[in-house]
């Protein structure tokens, strides 16, 4: 396909022209925060103000964010609202973590996510895609598919067979379920997070979550428990990343993370790899569903798809080049928040220590200066021979500098073999003309049930 075809253009919600008053702010920022920017966000490399909620800088330039994520990564920290909305279940895991806690856990973890060691997952992954798709049973007729809950169920039976072997014992579904519980009702921003209240003061949605962390934390605790007896007796245990956790040293003191430490890392791949990586797939689906070219072009790659190939992800560079633009348009961690801890100039912008800093690649993303034609669908761009041309940081879906996500190289693994088997047997159809409406509830999800029409692909007979 020449890029000079027509390209399909998603859906977005209308932006602001004016920016909003607190309450009608912090309600908005409750409901769905993608409705506080406005159309001069979109437009200008970076806008401050200092207002009843304090200073608060965007960010949307790349120098700025280079300098923010990296250069001066050392003067922000994660935002206290990161912690309230996801902690306490994860306080003790990478994502939370700071100072010299994350850069020992940090280092200790690294190892466990090389392009080498995640390559050999790709075959577990491939099966675990096979199944899935298998039990949609096209071969009995189309389906009509809630497409959210497909691939957040893929997305964890991705992750309980390579982070602890399917040890779940038939529990999967009850954890799954707990999983979504919990990042519906229990992780959702409250007014009260947006001003700051303290944590003492309770949170209803969470209140409500309670009882889901502690179901997590006993069943997760009682994995790990079992892993490590069978290490310390010798049993041969399974090559996953629970093991790999459990045997992990620091290589400056030999040092192992503590059990609580495991548990609360594994807990943290499941809720920043589970949501993020499912959402990436509905968000590509529903684009593919709409640009039958696209769609073209990789049902030729799908149907070459060999994971035994130590290099078959460099035979599909559209795959690639097509997870990629969808994350550019729909990003599953549209908003990174940092606090600076003491004063610096961004841009010409003197900032105050506390200034909270936004960089928010939903912003970045389809900023009007940094991209041509950013509202299209255009997977073009990604192509390896137009990839040199994208600034590194004027798209950054997993973040950028040394807090940059562990699980990218994993993640994106995970995202072509899951399209790519897809693909080999499905068509896949929008249902409606209705597109999907975009909300940020700390990943980007569809308001409503994303659902797609599947349908076995006809094959030409190959001649006798
Ligand atoms: C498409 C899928 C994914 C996306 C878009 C994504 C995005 C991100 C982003 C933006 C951050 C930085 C957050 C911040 O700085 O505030 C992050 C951090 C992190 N991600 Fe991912 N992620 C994905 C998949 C995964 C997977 C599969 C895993 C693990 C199995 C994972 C584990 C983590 C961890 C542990 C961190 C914290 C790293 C640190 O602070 O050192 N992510 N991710």
């Amino acid at each position: 396909m020449a890029d000079g075809s027509p390209h399909f253009r998603p859906w977005t919600p209308p932006r602001r022209t004016a920016p909003l008053k607190l309450l009608p702010f912090m309600w908005q920022a409750w409901r769905d925060p993608l409705g506080i920017w406005s159309d001069r966000h979109f437009r200008e490399p970076q806008l401050y103000g200092n207002g009843p909620l304090g200073a608060v800088m965007v960010v949307s330039h790349p120098e700025g964010v280079r300098h923010v994520l990296t250069e001066n990564a050392a003067n922000y920290e994660k935002g206290a609202l990161q912690r309230r909305v996801l902690g306490p279940l994860l306080a003790d895991g990478l994502l939370l973590t700071e100072g010299d806690v994350w850069r020992r856990a940090r280092r200790i973890l690294a190892p466990l996510f090389t392009p080498a060691r995640t390559v050999r997952t790709s075959a577990r992954m491939a099966e675990v895609c096979a199944r899935r798709v298998e039990g949609w049973r096209l071969e009995q007729g189309a389906r009509v598919l809630n497409m959210d809950s497909e691939m957040s169920g893929l997305t964890f039976d991705i992750l309980s067979a390579t982070l602890f072997s399917d040890e779940l014992d038939g529990d999967a579904a009850g954890f799954e379920a707990a999983l979504n519980r919990y990042l519906g009702v229990g992780a959702r921003i409250s007014p009260l997070d947006v001003i700051g209240a303290p944590a003492w003061i309770p949170r209803l949605g969470r209140l409500a979550a309670g009882d889901t962390a502690r179901f997590f934390e006993s069943r997760v605790a009682s994995l790990v428990k079992a892993r490590r007896a069978r290490i310390d007796t010798g049993e041969s245990a399974p090559d996953d990343l629970l093991t790999a956790l459990l045997s992990a040293r620091d290589e400056t003191d030999g040092a192992a993370l503590s059990d609580r430490e495991v548990a609360a890392n594994i807990l943290t791949f499941i809720l920043a790899g589970h949501e993020t990586t499912a959402r990436t797939l509905g968000w590509t689906l529903h684009l593919i569903s709409r640009s039958p070219e696209v769609a073209a072009r990789l049902k030729i790659e799908a149907d070459g798809l060999d994971v035994a190939a130590p290099d078959w992800a460099d035979h599909l560079p559209w795959t690639r080049a097509v997870i990629e633009e969808a994350m550019r348009l729909f990003p599953p961690a549209p908003s990174l928040a940092r606090r600076a801890l003491g004063p610096d100039v961004i841009g010409g912008q003197p900032i105050e220590a506390g200034t909270a800093v936004i960089v928010s690649p939903w912003v970045l993303h389809r900023h009007e200066t940094l991209w041509d034609d950013p509202a299209a669908f255009r997977p073009h761009r990604f192509l390896p021979e137009n990839r040199k041309a994208i600034d590194r940081y004027a798209y950054i879906p997993f973040s950028a500098g040394p807090r940059v996500c562990i699980g990218a190289a994993f993640a994106m693994q995970e995202a072509m073999i899951a399209l790519a088997t897809v693909l080999r047997s499905a068509e896949v159809e929008a249902v409606t003309t209705m597109e999907p409406y975009p909300v940020h509830q700390i990943t980007l999800r569809s308001r409503d049930p994303m659902r797609l029409r599947l349908q076995l692909r006809s094959r030409t007979p190959s001649p006798a």
